[in-house]
């Protein structure tokens, strides 16, 4: 049972993941179901308390990875979110009742603005409330209720209103900061106030769920848990809706790292940090910026001559804490074109990604032409790899050949040959630079009304033999799809984004998201 009973376990924080609910809410991270119960069966591995594992009600889609997180399970709570309709919460309760320990999580906008859009009068939502928590409770007896929008809620009606939530049965009490509005010592103020004056509070427990749009989601979640709540409400590398929420990584470190000044502990295994991190920029192709809070790429390394100096003559003199600490290895030479298919999928382990046995086929047929291109593989050349490594022959596109002539006089010319469906076409075709030429010559062949609103490239190795990881994101109709690839020609790992994102918008991600 990994659930809290507070009174017994008063300096032990619950960490609640929602990286596949408010993670996968952000535009363009949409995951597949495969992606999703990987993800879950890591959280549950590192010691993730409870797992926010969809909505069930928004689509089928959702529906069935949640019932399917929730069969596979093992010590992790698995919660599925419904509104306050009696609709919503049956459906939710039919997803997660196939957990070891299943919890509802019921929520309704308490604030002004959220009453004024669902027309009801305070005394009407506290009925509302009342019913949907009630109703919830007869189903289930873990049961999480939410007032959306929390923190710009009136304080007496913040505090009714959580009254009755706890006398209809809810079990845990989310205090959400909805819109990242709130200041670490509002924070703190708002769950003590909550502990002093609702009647029954200290008989449930107080979470904490905060949004980053002022960059302080870390700050206020921590200032929560000094103002007595005890679980955290979070994602990992802090994906979510606009600026994210609470990074899993940062808080778990926090209280790690800074146990003396914050004596709450967690069950999570932080060395399983780096892995969830690079497993969940792949399958969200949200890549992780480079100087983010511990799992950054350049959160560990040092370039300046002082700092080396300081590092070799004693780690501590720069370093919070060890990269060990959240299981990054030294990035070292691994693999070399002699290394055979059971290391590499080791190694692709170690990393953080499971992988079947044909995707492991694709993955070592690329390993090994990358290997005959280039001298030294590390490791981010490998996670490099696994990005785009989708099943490429049950996928409408496929990129066949492309040639690009570039020079200082003339037009670049793209020569671009694709498999579209079962037939191959090819076209001979012009643009401003090669990726250009490269982008007009998928889009002649593949003609589509989508429009590119992102292109990056970076190198995510080190020499002039660097792979370069491209990301495009695409629009089409209000769907956002994203495509990722690494190559160590950036025109071919171009092409290859464009075309997968052009792949993910045809055949993959309908999402019907809850009105
Ligand atoms: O940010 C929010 O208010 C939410 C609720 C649904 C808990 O995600
Ligand atoms: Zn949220």
């Amino acid at each position: 049972m990994t659930d809290m009973n507070k009174t017994s376990q008063k300096d032990r924080v619950l960490i609640f993941d929602t990286t596949l609910r408010d993670g996968e809410q952000s535009p363009g991270a949409t995951m597949t179901h495969v992606e999703k119960l990987e993800i879950a069966e890591l959280l549950d591995d590192m010691g993730v308390d409870i797992i926010e594992a969809g909505f069930p009600i928004a689509s089928e889609g959702d529906f069935k990875a949640v019932a399917e997180i929730a069969k596979r399970s093992k010590d992790s709570v698995i919660c599925g979110l419904s509104r306050a309709k009696t609709g919503d919460i049956d459906r939710a309760w039919e997803a997660v009742k196939f957990a070891n320990l299943p919890r509802i999580h019921t929520f309704i906008g308490t604030s002004p603005l959220h009453r004024d859009i669902t027309e009801l009068t305070q005394d009407a939502m506290c009925d509302v409330i009342h019913e949907s928590v009630t109703h919830a409770r007869n189903l289930c007896d873990n049961v999480q209720w939410s007032p959306m929008d929390a923190t710009r809620t009136e304080d007496d009606y913040l505090c009714k209103v959580v009254e009755i939530a706890i006398k209809a049965g809810a079990t845990t009490i989310n205090i959400p900061d909805t819109v990242g509005y709130t200041a670490p010592a509002e924070s703190a103020d708002l769950i003590r106030m909550l502990l002093e004056r609702v009647p029954g509070a200290d008989e449930i427990i107080f979470a904490t769920h905060c949004h980053n749009d002022l960059g302080m989601a870390t700050a206020n979640a921590l200032a929560a848990v000094a103002g007595g709540a005890r679980q955290i409400e979070c994602t990992i590398n802090g994906l979510g809706e606009r600026a994210g929420n609470t990074a899993l990584e940062e808080v778990v470190m926090a209280l790690k790292v800074r146990n003396d000044i914050m004596p709450w502990t967690t069950r999570i295994d932080t060395t399983q940090i780096m892995k969830a991190s690079r497993m969940v920029a792949q399958v969200s192709g949200f890549a992780v910026q480079f100087n983010k809070a511990i799992v950054g790429k350049n959160a560990f390394a040092h370039e300046s001559g002082i700092h080396q100096d300081g590092m070799l003559k004693n780690a501590e003199t720069f370093e919070i804490m060890r990269p060990e600490d959240i299981g990054l290895s030294e990035t070292s030479l691994v693999m070399g074109k002699h290394s055979g298919r059971a290391a590499l999928r080791s190694k692709l382990e170690n990393l953080g990604f499971t992988i079947g046995d044909n995707q492991l086929k694709d993955v070592f047929v690329r390993f090994k032409e990358l290997a005959d291109r280039k001298k030294e593989i590390f490791d981010d050349d490998l996670v490099a790899l696994m990005t785009g490594s989708s099943d490429p022959a049950s996928d409408m596109l496929e990129l066949v050949s492309l040639r690009v002539v570039c020079g200082t006089d003339g037009p670049q010319t793209a020569a671009l040959t694709l498999r579209v469906g079962d037939a191959e076409k090819s076209v001979d075709i012009t643009g401003d630079g090669p990726v250009d030429a490269t982008f007009n010559a998928i889009k002649s062949l593949f003609p589509h009304s989508a429009r590119l609103n992102l292109y990056q490239v970076h190198a995510v190795t080190e020499g002039t033999d660097a792979q370069a990881t491209v990301s495009v994101r695409m629009e089409e109709n209000g769907k956002i799809v994203t495509g990722q690839s690494a190559d160590t020609d950036t025109v071919v790992a171009s092409a290859k984004a464009y075309i997968e994102a052009l792949n993910n918008l045809v055949t993959r991600r309908e999402k019907t998201a809850p009105e």
